[in-house]
């Protein structure tokens, strides 16, 4: 096939490449998202190298040993013997038939997108490009990025987007720990900035996952991702003052969960908890929110959700306090354990974790902390919190010298039974226990 321009037609030898598994894969930032699509195009037979600028993580990933503890190190060694290497010289994209860009997008000190590591990537990435590439952004963002911020780099090297390289915005759906779906059952959105780089996304994506859906441009598919997100943002923002709500009423807010889920449509069950963790559902909505005031619309629900979520900690240790306050104790002076340091159960992920927040707050009120969590046997190093702290065991001996244990994170490496029996006062926040006993207090 010919192109407009005369030569042979780059989308239809791209694809065709793509079609055959004959191309080189190139995945920017081996993290959480990354990783998982790296093993996945390997495994489809596909050349796949990995660039990161962490040296450790390239180092670990060289030596064929994973640091996500659901992805297992026999895999990746399985992956270095099929070819995959992992490096930090950025010349080596030039190779590559695909660029899937999976770096962070957190929020800086203001609470607003901090698009340091997207603009980095590019910029280390466009003095490479060459004609006849693929380049994929998964990193959730606000909608507009990738017309606004890559586009017109790009274009700054002369390279016609649509006609010598296809751009495209397809953002990643990882659940981390969740082993119902995988890479490749999960179906993906891809937008793109024309029709051509449309069909070149989702022939690239359609050889790894099952089912790949197409949507008209590339901010849809920016903005399909927050929709997701804020979605549960603000569900569980609701859930969080529904819990309270019931509280202050003497009613289980579990229970009345369970029951409302019976309902056979309409309703979606979400699990209140000590706040909102992760990297995506605390940060994501905030990247709506910031663009959003350039076109003059305030986000109301967002802001709110924020507010409840973020208000989830006080709220829990004020319930940790009266537990104390009714057993004769002070906060100040009290041994408090906190079980899980995870964001979320049976994962090795602290980030904006909850149990951070309700560590700091009980050392603020003067109690003597400590945690528990088989994932992190030391604290792990955090830019803004720092705890000298090792895990300590979960044992009956150990859980008996606390005045209070509570539960941030309900892993299930953790013996609840035995917990009940021994813990003199166990504040959960994670409904584990659905009856009442006089050592539990729901929080
Ligand atoms: N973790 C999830 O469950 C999840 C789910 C959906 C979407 N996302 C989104 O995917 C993106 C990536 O998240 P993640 O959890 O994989 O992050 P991560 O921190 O686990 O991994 C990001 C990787 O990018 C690397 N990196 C940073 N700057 C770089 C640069 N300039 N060049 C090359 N590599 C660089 C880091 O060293 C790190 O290894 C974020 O936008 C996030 O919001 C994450």
């Amino acid at each position: 096939m010919k192109s407009a321009a005369g030569s042979p037609s780059r989308k239809s030898a791209l694809i065709a490449r793509l079609q055959k598994h004959r191309s080189v894969i190139g995945v920017v930032g081996l993290g959480y998202v990354g990783l998982p699509l790296v093993l996945r195009f390997v495994e489809q037979g596909f050349r796949v190298i990995g660039f990161d600028i962490d040296p450790t993580k390239i180092r670990l990933l060289q030596s064929g040993r994973s640091y996500i503890k659901h992805i297992d190190s026999a895999r990746l060694r399985q992956a270095r013997g099929k070819g995959f290497e992992a490096t930090a010289d950025f010349a080596r994209s030039r190779t590559a038939d695909a660029l899937i860009i999976c770096v962070p997008t957190p929020l800086d000190a203001h609470r607003e997108p901090d698009m340091r590591f997207v603009l980095d990537t590019i910029d280390a990435l466009t003095p490479h490009l060459r004609k006849g590439q693929v380049v994929s952004l998964e990193s959730t963002t606000y909608p507009g990025t990738t017309d606004e911020e890559l586009a017109p780099r790009i274009a700054s090297r002369g390279l016609r987007i649509g006609r010598d390289i296809f751009l495209v915005f397809s953002p990643e759906r990882e659940d981390p720990g969740n082993t119902r779906f995988s890479t490749q059952t999960i179906p993906k959105i891809c937008g793109g900035m024309t029709p051509a780089c449309l069909d070149v996304g989702v022939c690239l994506y359609s050889q790894i996952i099952d089912r790949v859906v197409p949507v008209s441009s590339t901010r849809v598919a920016e903005m399909t991702k927050l929709l997701e997100n804020i979605h549960r943002a603000v569900n569980i923002g609701l859930v969080n003052e529904m819990k309270i709500v019931a509280d202050r009423m003497g009613i289980d807010i579990h229970e009345v969960i369970r029951a409302a889920a019976t309902k056979p449509f309409g309703f979606v069950p979400y699990q209140p908890g000590p706040g909102l963790g992760g990297h995506c559902i605390p940060i994501d909505p905030f990247y709506l929110t910031w663009k959003a005031r350039e076109y003059g619309v305030h986000t109301r629900f967002i802001e709110l959700a924020g507010e409840v979520n973020s208000g989830m900690p006080e709220w829990v240790v004020g319930k940790l306090a009266e537990a104390l306050n009714a057993r004769q104790r002070a906060v100040r002076g009290s041994r408090v354990l906190v079980l899980g340091l995870a964001y979320k159960k049976d994962v090795d992920d602290p980030r904006e974790s909850p149990s951070v927040r309700l560590l700091e707050l009980l050392r603020e009120r003067g109690a003597k902390v400590s945690y528990s969590d088989p994932f992190f046997p030391v604290f792990p190093q955090m830019r803004e919190h720092v705890f000298a702290l090792r895990s300590q065991p979960c044992t009956p001996r150990v859980v008996a010298r606390y005045d209070a244990v509570l539960i941030a994170t309900n892993h299930s490496a953790f013996d609840y039974a035995m917990l009940r029996k021994h813990a003199r006062l166990i504040v959960d926040t994670r409904g584990v226990y659905p009856e009442r006993f006089p050592n539990i207090v729901p929080a």
